[in-house]
């Protein structure tokens, strides 16, 4: 039986690459976004390597679209054996004084509150299965100290404890949880970006020891690695993979 996995934010960037990466693995992919267009262009991606896949609109800052989408997993697939918890945004990259109560909540709940509905779901089906691999998408930020993402930075700090305390609870029950901590990476939202700053992305290689940004390939390398069952014994890590970045700091 192909094991089945959920991808949140699998419309685009990391989400995508990990979707399609877990697929050439012979995994049944459910791609969560509320971008219709990204998630269907990875629904095919999935399908032309063989396997099944499933689009599921859903934000997941919101707990009714959280819990639907699992369910929605469950009555197709029967079951969830690996949850990529990866949806979420940058912010506005302004200094936190001039961030609005909206801009802070915006953050907020799409990258730690959805990350924390989508394991209160997801992890309740596989403690009930006894088994099931978790990877939840924090970032450098999640794992230094940042200026102009304070939000960013305190939602992926947040990341990291949800990580470790839920393996801390649930890790007797079969739960395998793990972080990722990328630090810039060539997905087409950081692409564009740097595509119309040059100067900024020169800048940012400067502070990385393997002077360049990371790959989405690379990222998704990592986290079909986490999930699969040849990381078996890593539990409650958090992985940095960011050439040298924070070590650095
Ligand atoms: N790219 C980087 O340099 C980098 C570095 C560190 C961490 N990250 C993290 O990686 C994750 C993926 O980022 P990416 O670079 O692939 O970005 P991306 O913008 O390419 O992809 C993010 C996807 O999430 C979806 N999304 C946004 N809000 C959503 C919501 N409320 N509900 C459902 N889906 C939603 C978007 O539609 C998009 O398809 C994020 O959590 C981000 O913070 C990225």
């Amino acid at each position: 039986m192909n094991k089945v996995a959920i991808v949140t934010g699998a419309g685009s960037g990391l989400g995508q690459s990990t979707a399609v990466r877990l697929a050439e693995e012979g995994v049944n992919i459910v791609a969560v976004d509320v971008d219709q267009e990204g998630g269907q262009n990875t629904v095919e991606m999935v399908e032309k390597l063989g396997q099944e896949a499933l689009f599921i609109k859903a934000d997941v800052s919101k707990p009714e679209e959280v819990k639907k989408y699992v369910d929605q997993t469950v009555e197709h697939f029967g079951t969830i054996d690996y949850f990529f918890n990866n949806a979420g945004i940058s912010g506005n990259g302004n200094y936190f004084l001039d961030n609005s109560v909206e801009d802070i909540e915006k953050v907020v709940g799409i990258n730690l509150l959805g990350a924390l509905y989508g394991v209160r779901y997801v992890a309740d089906v596989m403690v009930k299965n006894g088994k099931g691999a978790i990877v939840n998408t924090a970032s450098s930020a999640g794992v230094i100290g940042q200026d102009s993402v304070v939000t960013y930075s305190a939602t992926k700090h947040g990341i990291v404890g949800l990580t470790k305390s839920i393996v801390a609870e649930y890790g007797k029950d079969g739960l395998r949880a793990n972080a990722i901590a990328p630090g810039p990476t060539e997905t087409p939202m950081v692409k564009d970006f740097f595509d119309a700053n040059p100067e900024m992305k020169e800048n940012a290689e400067k502070g990385i020891p393997q002077r360049r940004l990371g790959t989405p390939e690379e990222v998704a390398e990592l986290v079909t690695f986490l999930l699969t069952s040849k990381a078996e014994y890593v539990n409650g890590e958090v992985i940095r993979i960011d050439g040298g970045f924070t070590n650095t700091k």
